[in-house]
């Protein structure tokens, strides 16, 4: 019988010891390439052969960069594929383009504007399927931000974590990887604003500590970790509105002063300095941002492994 193709749709599927696999994989590539220049492979090249296409319904830098360069170091290459130039935009269904992809490439990873469209992408598709981002979560996202916690020294069991600003696909990814990691997560949103329930009652449910505030200075009491992004994500269509309701949750120095001693601050980038984030916290000391946006390709690496495993 044919096997199912290993598809990165979600955290929630994958066991906690997978997850730990994937990070250390990510960490031991990282540290074995010792300065090697970017373009060549690793000295395995386990993905040798192997080809990416990666499909973008929206705007990227980071995850689309950080894929192509991923996949060569593994020893393979890449196409993009944008959307609208696609049949697809045309009216072609998501599983016919599915099936023809499945017949020219090993993987597929999919920036899509509906979770769903790359759920039924990753049904009919015959090879993995990665989320490079939807409406609902960012996965890839989130392993490259607890991998870099672990490199700053953070140990992510027990450690405490807060979100500020708005319950976004990006929390919701920090909120599934709560249960698998052990760290707790305060998430500090306006009442409209809050990530979906089912997704908190379902890590609470797995043992995930979740605890959500209307006050960020609650939320951020003796965190270790800040955690912001953007207040109008890609396909909000009410941005003056966003920007009016979320700007108390600015992260500014003060609110960091009422974190731990030594917290630091991650935001999975493209910032908006003066709106979700105060420049001197996104460019001062305490920010991890740039490595945070570098480890998405060894967090990456590691996830195509996983996907494209014999
Ligand atoms: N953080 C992130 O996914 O960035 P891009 O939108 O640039 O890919
Ligand atoms: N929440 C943001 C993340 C961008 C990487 C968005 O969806 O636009």
């Amino acid at each position: 019988m044919k096997q199912q193709p290993r598809h990165f749709l979600d955290l929630w599927p994958l066991p906690a010891s997978e997850l730990r696999t994937i990070l250390d994989e990510a960490h031991a590539r990282k540290a074995a390439r010792n300065g090697a220049p970017k373009g060549t492979a690793d000295s395995d090249a386990p993905l040798a052969g192997r080809v990416l296409a990666m499909i973008f319904e929206k705007n990227s830098t980071r995850t689309r960069a950080s894929f192509d360069m991923a996949i060569r170091q593994l020893g393979g290459e890449s196409m993009v594929l944008n959307a609208g130039d696609m049949q697809l935009g045309r009216g072609e269904t998501i599983e016919d383009t599915a099936r023809v992809l499945s017949r020219y490439v090993d993987a597929v990873m999919i920036r899509a504007n509906r979770h769903s469209d790359l759920e039924t992408f990753a049904h009919a598709a015959d090879v993995p399927v990665v989320n490079g981002l939807t409406d609902r979560s960012h996965p890839c996202q989130i392993l490259a931000d607890l991998m870099t916690l672990e490199q700053t020294g953070i140990e992510l069991k027990g450690a405490r974590i807060a979100w500020v600003g708005d319950g976004n696909n990006v929390a919701a990814s920090l909120i599934h990887a709560a249960p698998k990691f052990g760290y707790s997560l305060a998430v500090a949103t306006p009442e409209g604003y809050r990530p979906p329930q089912g997704d908190v009652e379902r890590a609470r449910s797995e043992q995930g500590r979740i605890d959500l505030f209307a006050d960020p200075f609650e939320a951020v009491e003796g965190a270790d970790v800040v955690v912001a992004d953007t207040f109008v994500s890609m396909g909000d269509k009410d941005a003056e509105q966003r920007l009016a309701d979320l700007s108390p949750y600015r992260v500014t120095r003060h609110l960091m002063d009422h974190a731990a001693k030594n917290a630091v601050f991650l935001h999975c980038l493209p910032a908006h300095r003066g709106e979700e984030v105060d420049a001197d916290v996104i460019d001062g000391p305490r920010s991890l941002v740039f490595d945070e946006a570098e480890n998405r390709l060894h967090a990456q690496k590691a996830i195509l492994r996983w996907c494209l495993a014999d």
